[in-house]
């Protein structure tokens, strides 16, 4: 929605919470629906039941895709940029994108897919991926797409959550200098997945595969196959406005990761409508994400959102900081990129290397930044002000959730005003509210508690796959009546939400979110460990840096290596992005006589922050605080 002046947001907001099922219906009706709906929203935040446009029928492709081949089917849709800036890079129109979803949507069901089936995508960031996903929405299938930095056994994890029956991958992926052999862990995954019938993989670094007999097949033989039926076209499944869209699992604060639920209707909706509200995008302008379509960020605002909206979105295969720090910048003056959004701890590295990265390059054609996944520290925002933003493009600093689907509480480029390190204002629809401890509604404002939405917004999350209970219980139970974050945040005097990070024992490493106690039993797997507690701490560049706290008793004397062994592990089970920064060995955890880990005592300790850690004398043994305070690393 394009916003001309702040008092027109004012006018937009009011209008919205006044009278939201009117508000929703007017953005949903610039989307493409087979039938329109009955109602826009039926709601309870008790079980929770929410529902948006029910009724309706869409294929969310047909707002992606068919709608713009007669307007701006030789626009580019996708950018994409390789990791060896050697190699071409390709753009892709939005005609030849609907003519390959539609090829690998045939390709699906000529190997038995169907609506409704759960499909697995492991891939590296290529255009193929993007289709994978529009394909499988194409026909009706559900992706749960699993980040490449996930080991075997937490693909397998997801895999068997969800009963996939078909896993779409590739031989391998390159992220720098380095190169990922997807399809070799995906067959490590597959021993414990029965449901898996079919694996399609492309063709990406041609690293050896092992290519099973009647399981296995090539992405590119199937394509041929389709092209020789002619199979440039595939009628789009017509979907309910609730049927399920995609799994993306997500971490918490306990236990195994969630498989968050979206559904057609309203995510098409809510991305689109963020998407080009957020951003203000104008048509000719070209828009960078640099998120990976693993998480939400990818999957909100590389495809669906952009794609709604008819923008060019460039996808990146690589990483920031290969083949040297200037990457990024390349990109930007290569394809004179306008709009830039991308994640503090980039940006923090990024600022580490100084200037001389940014000696020679052209970036005058950005004029709109934005920042997602984790607090921006004013020293970074700053930076990117300056340095990137050269003092005039607008920082829209989002914050959101995976269970969200799109922005909640953002700057909007070029209306509302900003202040460093906040987010801002909640965009049209969304009303959060603070409460405190006792889940009483803050009023007013300077104010301080934990962020919570009281009212539906068409992105949200409708379940937890295959467990509705979680759901409830995670969102929903905590404060009556109200969606908890999970969030802390600050409202200034003049209403601005301010994040301050998770009041849960989830962490935020790089944008990355991190459950402690996955790390925690991932360290336990190890063989000398007795029990482990994980915190986070204050890091430079990731924002929080993961902080365990082992018990390790028999362990071969050479502390080094066993604290290799660990993130090993650590690596082994969920994969490398949990590793632990630091390992400290300890004799005891700090516990309470009834056994509980008091977490609050180690978190002080990772912070460096000994001089106050409260009242310790409920602990069992207090002499361990100080053995571990002595200890810290
Ligand atoms: C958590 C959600 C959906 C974005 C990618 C991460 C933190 C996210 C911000 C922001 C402060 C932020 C919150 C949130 N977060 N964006 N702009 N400012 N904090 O999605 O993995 O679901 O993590 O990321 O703590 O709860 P996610």
């Amino acid at each position: 929605m394009k916003i001309t002046s702040f008092d027109h947001y004012k006018d937009v907001y009011k209008h919205s919470i006044e009278q939201p099922e009117e508000f929703w219906a007017g953005i949903a009706d610039t989307f493409v629906w087979r039938k329109k709906w009955d109602k826009v929203l039926n709601w309870n935040f008790k079980e929770p039941n929410i529902k948006w446009f029910e009724g309706a029928k869409l294929n969310i492709t047909e707002s992606c895709l068919d709608r713009h081949l007669d307007t701006i089917g030789d626009k580019a849709a996708i950018i994409w940029e390789p990791n060896d800036p050697s190699e071409d890079h390709r753009i892709i129109t939005y005609r030849q994108l609907y003519e390959k979803v539609c090829q690998f949507a045939n390709v699906l069901k000529n190997n038995g897919a169907k609506k409704g089936d759960r499909i697995c995508i492991y891939m590296p960031m290529v255009p193929e991926l993007a289709i994978a996903l529009l394909a499988c929405a194409r026909i009706g299938a559900i992706h749960s797409v699993v980040f490449g930095g996930f080991s075997a056994q937490s693909i397998a994890d997801r895999i068997q959550d969800a009963e996939c029956n078909i896993v779409i991958t590739s031989d391998g992926s390159f992220r720098g200098n380095k190169e990922v052999p997807l399809k070799s862990i995906i067959d490590d995954a597959l021993v414990r997945c029965p449901s898996v019938k079919r694996v399609i993989v492309l063709t990406r670094t041609r690293t050896p595969v092992a290519m099973i007999k009647g399981r296995d097949v090539w992405w590119e033989d199937e394509i041929r196959k389709v092209e020789t039926q002619g199979g440039k076209v595939c009628e789009a499944e017509e979907m309910d406005a609730e049927d399920m869209l995609f799994i993306l699992y997500t971490s918490g604060s306990t236990g195994k990761p969630k498989g968050v639920v979206h559904t057609c209707g309203g995510y098409m909706v809510y991305t689109g409508f963020t998407f080009d509200t957020t951003f203000q995008y104008q048509p000719e302008e070209i828009y960078f994400c640099t998120a990976d379509i693993g998480w939400i960020t990818g999957h909100s605002y590389i495809v669906y959102g952009p794609l709604s909206q008819g923008a060019t979105s460039l996808m990146f295969e690589g990483i920031p900081t290969y083949p040297s720090p200037g990457r990024l910048w390349d990109i930007v003056d290569k394809y004179k990129v306008n709009i830039l959004y991308t994640a503090p701890t980039a940006i923090r590295s990024l600022m580490s290397f100084g200037d001389d990265p940014l000696k020679q390059k052209d970036l005058s054609s950005l004029t709109k930044l934005g920042s997602v996944g984790e607090p921006i520290n004013e020293e970074a925002w700053h930076w990117f002000d300056e340095k990137i933003g050269h003092g005039n493009c607008p920082i829209v600093d989002t914050w959101w959730q995976t269970e969200n689907g799109g922005h909640m509480i953002s700057a909007i480029a070029g209306v509302t005003p900003l202040k460093p390190s906040y987010a801002g204002l909640p965009l049209p629809g969304v009303q959060p509210v603070l409460v405190d401890e006792k889940g009483a509604i803050i009023e007013g404002n300077g104010v301080s508690g934990n962020l919570c939405i009281k009212f539906p917004w068409p992105g949200m999350l409708r379940t937890t796959y295959g467990d509705h209970e979680r759901c409830r219980q995670t969102y929903f139970a905590t404060y009556p009546d109200l969606y908890f974050t999970g969030d802390g945040c600050l409202r200034d005097d003049e209403g601005y939400y301010r994040i301050t990070g998770r009041v849960d024992d989830v962490l935020n490493v790089s944008g990355h979110r991190i459950g402690t106690a996955e790390v925690e039993n991932a360290i336990n797997m190890h063989s000398t460990v007795v029990e482990s507690a994980v915190v986070g701490y204050p890091h430079d560049i990731k924002g929080q840096g993961v902080y365990a706290f082992v018990v390790c008793p028999n362990q071969h004397g050479d502390d080094e290596l066993t604290r290799k062994d660990i993130m090993m592990t650590v690596a082994r089970i969920i994969g490398a992005i949990a590793k632990p920064d630091k390992i400290q060995f300890v004799t005891g955890l700090p516990k309470t006589r009834s056994g509980k880990i008091m977490r609050r005592i180690l978190r002080k300790i990772a912070e460096g922050d000994t001089s106050n850690l409260g009242d310790i004398s409920t602990l069992l043994d207090p002499a361990v605080v100080e053995e571990i305070k002595a200890g810290a690393l």
